[in-house]
């Protein structure tokens, strides 16, 4: 199984020996699923080629700040925005020290002042200056600023000294990268996650549904799996391969969701309702091609159930989230749904005019009871991770509620 299917990892090499090292990583890191982009510093260029790590990782690599090709192409800040994780590996005491001081004279340093993607260092330098208190006092001030330091570990080293110092191998890396995504902040949870359109009949050969492409619901039961939970997905039909780990209940109408939503609902913990449910069905659908006449054709259609809502009343307990598509006054109608509903937390967002649908970036308003957050606009998979992280700990906040 893929563990980093689709993830985007920025690799920074800086000036040390262990780059031979990376190499090996970005090749583990593709095995795994990922896209690897690689930026070097100057002083990288001297133990290993960028040519190497192009070829490695099928994409150029970047190694300078202002790159007149590259920033039509893909700019710095495109690259600091584009990246799920930045792990610099090696990290030379130079690099680290700089890191500490926010520095942006280059490129490396400057991508990891400008992303807001998890941020993990590798050092790797010879053992007095890893024991040197000045490389201590700034591995601490990177590490209270939120930045994970991997590594280093104790043994032979390249300088001949015996001691800690080394980078640690591409395989221990690997687990680093893999940690940051599979949190496991759902462990042993049930999430059933709704997510794509659904189709009406109208006779045998025609349907009523709607843009949906089921991006951002697959997403989120991707990011539910990684935080650890046994993930039920009810999708309608889409283009998407299911995430390998979640079990796929695949439907067509709002009356097959809701069968199979409420049929899995019993002792699960979380839905999350990202689907884009049909509101309305035929009443009767025709039992033959419905033949063209010369007048106006007037379907008659009748509400179809509310999924979401009817799951939410069955059982209180269940934490239930609702998304919100709108075109206009998004607080105000993202609010009354989630009321209206009974539900536990709402994702709004508008739609419309090229946003949302059948596009690989979205961005969210979050609404609960007694509470807010904005989520910037950022690719759904990585929306989805911070989406489950707000999930999680108001549902850890409500299951302490009920028992206080
Ligand atoms: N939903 C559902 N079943 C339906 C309609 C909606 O489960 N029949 C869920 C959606 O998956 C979403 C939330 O309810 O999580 C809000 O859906 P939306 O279509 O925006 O709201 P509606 O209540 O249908 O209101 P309107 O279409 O009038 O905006």
């Amino acid at each position: 199984m893929k563990r980093l299917s689709g993830k985007r990892i920025l690799l920074g090499i800086s000036g040390g020996i262990a780059a031979y090292k990376s190499a090996e990583l970005v090749r583990r890191l593709r095995e795994q699923g990922a896209e690897v982009r690689v930026v070097m510093t100057r002083s990288a260029c001297e133990f290993i080629t960028p040519l190497t790590m192009q070829a490695l990782s099928s994409n150029p690599v970047y190694t300078e700040l202002l790159d007149h090709e590259h920033e039509t192409a893909m700019g710095h800040i495109d690259l600091a925005r584009w990246s799920d994780v930045v792990l610099v590996a090696p990290a030379t005491a130079n690099f680290i020290a700089r890191l500490a001081q926010g520095s942006a004279d280059e490129l490396l340093t400057t991508l990891c002042l400008a992303t807001q993607a998890a941020i993990l260092v590798a050092p790797a330098m010879n053992k007095q200056m890893w024991l040197n208190p000045a490389t201590a006092a700034n591995i601490e001030t990177i590490s209270n600023r939120g930045i994970g330091i991997v590594g280093p570990a104790a043994g032979e080293q390249a300088c001949g000294e015996v001691g800690p110092g080394r980078m640690l191998e591409p395989e221990q890396l690997l687990l680093a990268i893999q940690a940051v995504f599979e949190n496991g902040m759902l462990a042993g949870k049930h999430v059933i996650v709704t997510a794509g359109p659904t189709r009406e009949p109208i006779d045998p050969v025609r349907y009523i549904s709607n843009r949906s492409s089921g991006k951002m619901g697959y997403a989120v039961a991707e990011a539910a799996l990684e935080a650890g939970a046994e993930v039920t997905l009810v999708s309608g039909p889409v283009a998407l391969d299911a995430p390998e780990r979640a079990s796929c209940v695949r439907v067509n109408t709002a009356i097959e969701m809701r069968d199979a939503v409420l049929e899995n609902a019993a002792g699960a913990d979380i839905l999350i309702a990202a689907a884009a449910v049909a509101d309305y069905h035929c009443g009767a659908i025709a039992a033959q091609k419905i033949k063209k006449g010369d007048g106006a054709l007037t379907l008659n259609l009748s509400k179809t159930p509310d999924v979401l809502a009817e799951a939410a009343k069955l059982d209180p307990s269940l934490f239930t989230v609702g998304f919100a598509a709108e075109t206009e006054t998004l607080k105000d109608n993202a609010i009354k749904k989630l009321e209206a509903k009974g539900l536990d937390m709402i994702a709004a967002n508008l739609v419309g005019e090229g946003q949302a649908f059948d596009v690989d970036e979205n961005a969210l308003e979050l609404y609960w009871n007694g509470g807010s957050l904005k989520l910037e606009i950022a690719p759904k998979t990585r929306l989805a991770r911070q989406l489950l992280h707000v999930i999680a700990s108001n549902y850890y906040d409500k299951q302490s509620n009920k028992t206080h």
